[in-house]
């Protein structure tokens, strides 16, 4: 109830003014968001880094609904690459990027070509970028991008949502040699029609998912805060016979830190998922959506400050 609740509000725009404009929000965000401007995103980048974590920077934004829009998110991944570049931190940092902030439901053309421009900047910084997945509507969209781009860089990675009942299937697909995949769970609200809807099937379906990406020839990025799921990652990858350098693990900022560490010290690649910039709302709201315990923080926040 209260995910969906939370889902549904990510998405409404009389809730959305009432938190971003509430006196707290801004330190509350700070446990997910690393700042609102490109130094921020630099700046947490060399210390995640300066642990032995790798990086996946997303410039907040989504639902762009002006090219003008979609054209300055453009612009904002390239200056963040070239700053990547410029701190040296462009081998551990990649970035993360939402077709919908670069004009998805505008022009998928559009999307396309903004998606390259970066692309192309993160060649010439040397690092890669992985597309975010969104709302089941988007996905056969943003699958046929991703491999309009792979057909010039073959690096782009793709995000599979195990809660889509079609996700076996597209890691089938998917599991070819260098094709970088993350996994997760899925975050937004979808219907009985497409998606699992509880727990305990989303989690069959990870499971389903992490055997075809890890015993298949692609590169498996393991995104889950799960330890259950973690933990049957691990055995999978031992049994699979993978060496260190052809997997990873993800999280997001801000969440299980202690076993960011501990994945890192196994001597695997641990990369973190980095939100930064001034469109918070929605990430946010989908975070809260996650665990009722961040749900706690946030109110409590609001009642000592507001
Ligand atoms: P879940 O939320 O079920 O949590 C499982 C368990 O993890 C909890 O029971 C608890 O034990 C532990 N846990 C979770 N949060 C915790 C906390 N704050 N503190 C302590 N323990 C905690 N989604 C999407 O739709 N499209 C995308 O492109 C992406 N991209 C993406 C990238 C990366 C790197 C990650 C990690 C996640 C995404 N996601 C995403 C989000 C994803 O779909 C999902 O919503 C969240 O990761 C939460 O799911 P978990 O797998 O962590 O399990």
């Amino acid at each position: 109830m209260l995910r969906a609740a939370l889902l549904t509000a990510s998405r409404n725009r009389t809730v959305r003014r009432i938190v971003e404009t509430a006196p707290v929000s801004r330190d509350v965000v700070r446990r997910f968001v690393a700042g609102t401007s490109v130094a921020d995103a630099v700046a947490v980048t060399a210390t995640l880094a300066g642990d032995g974590l790798r990086i996946s920077l997303d410039h907040l934004g989504e639902d762009t609904t002006e090219a003008g829009h979609a054209d300055a998110t453009t612009r904002a991944y390239v200056t963040l690459l070239q700053q990547l570049a410029a701190h040296e931190l462009a081998t551990v940092a990649e970035v993360s990027v939402k077709l919908s902030a670069v004009g998805q439901a505008l022009d998928v053309s559009m999307a396309r070509d903004n998606a390259a421009t970066i692309c192309a900047a993160a060649a010439e910084a040397g690092t890669t970028v992985t597309l975010d997945m969104e709302d089941h509507t988007t996905t056969d969209s943003t699958l046929s991008t991703l491999h309009e781009l792979r057909a010039e860089f073959p690096w782009v990675g793709a995000v599979i949502q195990a809660y889509l009942h079609r996700s076996v299937d597209d890691c089938r697909e998917l599991a070819t040699a260098g094709s970088r995949v993350r996994l997760c769970k899925g975050a937004y609200k979808e219907p009985a029609s497409v998606a699992y809807q509880s727990r305990l099937d989303v989690d069959r379906s990870y499971v389903r998912c992490l055997r075809v990406l890890i015993e298949g020839d692609g590169y498996p990025m393991v995104a889950t805060h799960d330890p259950r799921l973690i933990a049957i990652a691990e055995k999978l990858i031992v049994e699979a016979g993978r060496a260190h350098d052809s997997y990873e693990f993800q999280m997001l900022y801000g969440i299980r830190p202690k076993e960011q560490q501990r994945i890192a010290s196994t001597g695997a690649r641990m990369r973190v998922y980095v939100p930064y910039g001034d469109e918070w709302y929605g990430y946010l709201m989908r975070r809260l959506a996650e665990r009722p315990a961040n749900v706690a923080f946030f109110m409590r926040a609001l009642a000592t400050k507001g």
